[in-house]
């Protein structure tokens, strides 16, 4: 099979492999107190036939396109944050328009405030507004639950204003590589798609992708990458960037297999559990276990059987179960889970946000640079947030700054864990 190879993971173990006598960053040394230190090398200039980061670092990211079908891909050591912030810089000039959901990451909203964004809050599942001086669409492509938000219209919607769709897949990157990428954001043609490969791929944390689509322009991928070095380090980190590498040609060996085996094992489990298997409209990866109210104990009890979950709200808890979890894995689970006396099911539903957007108060970076305390949600109506309001994870905001809380926020508010806002 072609494209196994992995020339940025292969570029640092020829060099370690060397035992160079190192006269540069990091500090380690290659020979560090952890002593797993000696794959971890900075960016040097380029050395004929021993070292060429950028070369090499250019075939891996090649290697990870053709792999999933998208046109170019660049490699993120700074997690999905950094690749939104690249693709935002990219489609959004200073006091740019913007539409984009409401339910989206802090970190889209942050680098919106940074640009001083008009933004446009919208709801992709219902009738899309006009797109007016709007220059780029974002939406979340998955959430934290695995629901999966329809792409093609949007996508064809946006292709009509020509104008570029960002889509935030952090938790879906799995999804490319399963039943032919069907469920995946680059099947809809969607222009720009971060993927968190340590979200749910064999990679070390802060690793994660953006794509460009077939129909992506090839010169919207160089600013991309123009704003992935405003915003990241000029040091990313090699371990993170080569473990990129390798679970792309680990995936693409084998990850259909691997990832229909899980989901036999997820199926026989949930069907044990008396739970039902419709995917529609969902990532079939993601397991949710509901027992209402009850959301807090049974994360808390799970936890007390050594059984750590990813989260929990007021109902539920979020499972992700690693790649490669087959019946062994599914079976300790179901074991823990008869030990526990909590009634449980699998929530399909959809859990769509009504909550109304809240009035603006002032520009959310005045806000969030602005003096603050801490008030209790039962005093904090009419009140002007300073800080992102919201449970994290997922990290969605329930109130941005600058925006004032009102009833119905903090309504959904006391539904999380939170007891007090900024
Ligand atoms: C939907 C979503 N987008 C983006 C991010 C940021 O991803 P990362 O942690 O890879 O920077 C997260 C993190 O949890 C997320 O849930």
């Amino acid at each position: 099979m072609g494209g196994l190879e992995t020339p940025f993971a292969s570029l640092l173990e020829r060099y370690a492999a060397a035992e160079p006598l190192r006269l540069h960053m990091p500090g380690h040394g290659g020979a560090g107190i952890w002593g797993r230190e000696n794959l971890d090398i900075t960016d040097l200039p380029a050395i004929e036939g021993v070292f060429d980061w950028e070369n090499a670092l250019q075939k891996s990211q090649t290697l990870a396109a053709q792999a999933v079908g998208a046109r170019d891909c660049l490699f993120s050591a700074g997690g999905s944050t950094l690749a939104l912030q690249g693709a935002i810089w990219a489609c959004v000039p200073f006091e740019g328009e913007v539409l984009c959901q409401r339910q989206v990451h802090k970190s889209i909203a942050q680098v919106l405030m940074l640009l001083h964004a008009k933004v446009r809050w919208f709801n992709p599942r219902s009738s899309l507004p006009e797109i007016g001086k709007a220059c780029a669409v974002i939406v979340t492509a998955e959430t934290y639950r695995g629901e999966l938000l329809p792409l093609r219209e949007l996508q064809d919607y946006c292709k009509r204003a020509g104008i570029p769709l960002i889509t935030d897949n952090a938790h879906g990157a799995h999804l490319a590589f399963f039943q032919q990428g069907s469920r995946h954001p680059l099947a809809a043609s969607c222009d720009l798609v971060v993927d968190s490969f340590h979200k749910t791929l064999p990679a070390l944390t802060g690793a994660s992708v953006i794509y460009a689509g077939s129909d992506c322009g090839k010169e919207l991928l160089t600013r991309v990458k123009q704003g992935m070095q405003v915003f990241g380090s000029t040091s990313p980190n090699a371990l993170i960037l080569a473990s990129i590498d390798r679970a792309r040609a680990c995936l693409q060996k084998q990850g259909e297999a691997v990832l229909e085996q899980t989901l036999e094992a997820l199926t026989a489990f949930r069907t044990a559990l008396g739970m039902q298997n419709t995917v529609q409209g969902r990532d079939p990866f993601r397991l949710v276990l509901r027992s209402l109210g009850k959301g807090k104990q049974l994360y808390s009890e799970l936890a007390a059987r050594n059984v750590v979950a990813e989260a929990y709200d007021e109902d539920e808890v979020i499972c992700i179960p690693p790649y490669g979890s087959g019946k062994e894995f599914f079976d300790r689970l179901l074991k823990v889970l008869g030990q526990i006396s909590l009634p449980l099911e699998e929530p399909w539903d959809l859990k769509e946000d009504t909550t109304p957007l809240p009035a603006e108060a002032l520009p959310m970076f005045e806000a969030l640079q602005g003096s603050w305390e801490e008030v209790p949600l039962h005093e904090a109506e009419g009140r002007v947030c300073a800080e992102f309001a919201g449970p994290y994870p997922p990290g969605v905001p329930v109130l941005m700054p600058g925006e004032q809380a009102g009833q119905a926020q903090l309504r959904r508010l006391r539904q999380t864990h939170l007891r007090c806002v900024k």
